[in-house]
């Protein structure tokens, strides 16, 4: 029978690019995917759907827009258009990539809001809160600043002290501000809708779907179940409910007969998983209600560690409760760390996916050295660079790739590609052993323990490197007597290679391509295992098919830590000599405006550039890098003006074009006297305005 598998990761906040985090969770789900797609012949089939969508509302977002001089709407769009290059880069196979701010997502979120309130699961409660009045909103307790309340640190966040370590709520702060505007919060009361998570029937069902068995298996991993427990207490006295409101001004879904409230973002973040296959049900002309009512349908979330509360408690009860399908379960993974610590860009210890990508690194290193890493717990995955170099070198290339290197180079130069598989017993008894841990190395994928699937597959690498040193080809061509067995030798060697190959597919899909290419063949797929290669089979010519991690591409993946600060400067005394003199025609040649910085951000692999998005009255922003990354972060040049060359022919630069060029003084000895000072018109100047 076919499986219908829906498969989803946790959808991104939309307010920045991925960071390795992301990618790590992507590989792991994408390698369970690309496992159950090569389940294709008749007894295993499987449907998947994967998909995925950012997440688009909240108060962050809002105000980072605001920021931005966007809508909301614009500036979740900007970060969407980049999401691609990552995706492609590291062949994550997403199906469907959508917002939750899609239509789907208000039709189906309103949907199980109204069908929770008929079912008497939603409360309303006046509640009182923080409220900033020059802003005229409510603060959300991340921008509420204050003394701490125990030992008097000033600017401590509203929920814990970062100098005692104190607990307390954000009332309870000494002079409290918003960060947003430095106002004294006063407090007011707003209505706020509750889901009655505390709801004996809610707490029935969780204690038995979080802490029960699924074909006498307990459904959620062992850490996850105990948090579960701890969190649902003893008797589901430990659940309070759930406070779903936001009230305006907020970037989300209105409630429904609930003017001015919105849904907090928690609600429709994970509805947002139903709107991404809704809306690629759309595209390919499935019926989405008939997929999901399915009884057979299996729904699946890979997630990281720190949103278990929100998708083994909230989500699975919002779904229950509003009559829809529960999800069969969620996958919880841990962290990423760099050489046992958190990763950090001050110790130089961050990794940012682009710039792995940009430098030439190859993403399947990254997928395969994850993937032995992880397994069906949820600890951290660590990334070693020593580690990494050895694994990637040791196994890939020296263990699995050199097989292909030796034997392959034989079967085209001395046997015009032709493979002779009519084997001797000790050879397909050989093949035959590969063979038979493919079930193991299945379950392992399905179980998501890639780590120990990986070692059975190295092990068998181990295996078949043996047997090349005990038939020597090398040896074997140089006497024209051996010629029978050096194809023998070599085509079982590429028959070993090729299942090899089918093992590995879920992590190492473009290397697979290429190895179907070499040997001639279509998208293999997990039954052709026991498919050998047909006698007289012709492959192609063999071209190398992995490099061997340098490790200068190591030094070059780390960032180097922030420098200090430079110790105080001689004075430059002596200024640039004055550039040859020009006519006032000459001049007018050059087309200087008052440019608006609508938006500026750091440029990902880059230490020197800024990317700024320009306005000067044109219908479209230009796009501008500018060199001035060492002297201004980009949260202080947005909303100011300043003077750019706007006649300047477009350059295409390695992270884009660049349409033209912010005006900046420095000093004639950069190195002797740093600092970079941009350009910024006295009050009144207006964009597009012309200088002469
Ligand atoms: O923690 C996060 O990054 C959230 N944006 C995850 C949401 S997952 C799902 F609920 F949408
Ligand atoms: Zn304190």
């Amino acid at each position: 029978m076919t499986r219908k598998l829906f498969v989803t990761t946790a959808l991104p906040y939309a307010n920045g690019p991925f960071h390795i985090g992301h990618i790590m969770e992507y590989i792991q789900a994408d390698i369970w995917v690309r496992f159950q797609r090569m389940q294709q012949d008749n007894d295993q089939q499987r449907e998947v759907h994967f998909v995925c969508a950012d997440d688009a509302h909240g108060a962050p977002i809002m105000i980072a827009a605001e920021k931005a001089g966007v809508t909301p709407q614009d500036f979740v769009a900007g970060i969407a258009a980049g999401r691609k290059q990552y995706l492609d880069g590291f062949s994550i196979s997403f199906d469907n990539w959508h917002s939750t701010d899609g239509p789907e997502n208000h039709e189906l979120s309103k949907t199980i809001y109204r069908n929770l309130k008929s079912a008497g699961f939603i409360a309303s409660k006046t509640i009182e809160q923080f409220y900033d009045p020059v802003k005229n909103m409510f603060l959300p307790d991340r921008y509420i600043k204050g003394a701490c309340p125990k030992c008097g640190a000033p600017d401590q966040y509203g929920d814990a002290c970062e100098a005692c370590s104190a607990v307390y709520a954000p009332t309870e702060l000494k002079n409290p501000y918003s960060t947003l505007t430095g106002a004294t919060p006063v407090m007011k009361t707003s209505e706020h809708f509750f889901f009655k998570l505390s709801d004996p029937q809610c707490v029935d069902f969780l204690r038995n779907w979080a802490l029960g068995d699924v074909d006498g298996v307990p459904r959620l991993q062992p850490e996850v179940a105990n948090k579960a427990r701890e969190w649902l207490g003893e008797d589901g006295e430990g659940l309070g409910d759930w406070d779903i409101s936001r009230d305006a001004p907020y970037f989300g879904i209105e409630i429904p007969d609930a003017p001015g409230k919105y849904f907090y973002v928690w609600l429709d973040a994970p509805v947002g998983y139903l709107a991404s296959l809704k809306n690629y049900f759309g595209k390919i002309g499935r019926d989405y209600d008939a997929f999901m009512q399915d009884p057979n349908t299996e729904q699946y979330h890979f997630i990281g560690k720190d949103i278990i509360y929100f998708h083994t408690l909230f989500w699975p009860a919002m779904l229950k409760f509003s009559g829809m399908r529960v999800p069969n379960n969620v996958f919880v993974h841990g962290f990423i760390t760099v050489s046992g610590e958190k990763m950090s860009k001050s110790r130089g210890t961050g990794i940012s996916p682009l710039r792995y990508l940009d430098i030439g690194m190859n993403p399947e290193w990254l997928r395969y050295y994850i993937a032995a890493k992880l397994n069906s717990h949820v600890e951290d995955v660590d990334f070693n660079p020593e580690d990494f170099i050895a694994r990637v070198n040791a196994d890939l290339v020296g263990k699995y790739v050199n097989i292909a290197s030796r034997s392959a180079g034989f079967i085209a130069k001395r046997f015009g590609g032709k493979v002779s598989t009519n084997f001797a017993p000790e050879n397909e008894g050989f093949l035959d052993n590969l063979r038979s841990v493919s079930n193991e190395i299945a379950q392992d994928y399905e179980a998501r323990e890639y780590g120990r699937a990986l070692r059975t597959i190295m092990h068998q690498a181990d295996i078949i490197n043996a047997y090349v040193d005990q038939h020597k080809p090398w040896v074997l061509a140089k006497d024209p007597a051996s010629e029978p067995a050096l194809h023998e030798v070599c085509s079982c060697l590429l028959e070993a290679f090729r299942i090899l190959t089918i093992y590995l597919k879920p992590v190492l899909p473009t290397l697979a391509q290429q190895v179907e290419a070499l040997l001639n063949l279509p998208a293999m797929q997990w039954a052709d295992i026991n498919k050998p290669l047909p006698n007289g089979h012709i492959v192609n010519a063999y071209s190398h098919l992995m490099q061997r991690v340098e490790p200068k591409m190591l030094d070059a993946l780390f960032e180097p830590p922030a420098a200090e600060a430079p110790a105080a400067a001689p004075a430059a005394n002596d200024i640039e000599d004055i550039a040859p003199e020009i006519t006032i025609d000459d001049f007018s040649k050059v087309d200087l405006r008052i440019a608006k910085i609508l938006n500026c951000e750091l440029v990902e692999g880059s230490d020197r550039l800024l990317r700024l998005t320009l306005d000067i009255g044109e219908a479209k922003p230009r796009n501008v890098f500018a060199g001035i990354k060492s002297a201004y972060k980009p949260e202080d040049l947005i909303g100011k003006l300043t003077v750019m060359v706007a006649n300047l022919a477009p350059r295409k630069m390695k992270f884009g074009m660049s349409e033209g060029m912010v005006l900046a003084a420095s000093a004639k000895d950069e190195k002797a006297k740093p600092g970079i000072y941009i350009l910024n018109p006295w009050p009144g100047a207006e964009p597009g305005m012309r200088i002469r």
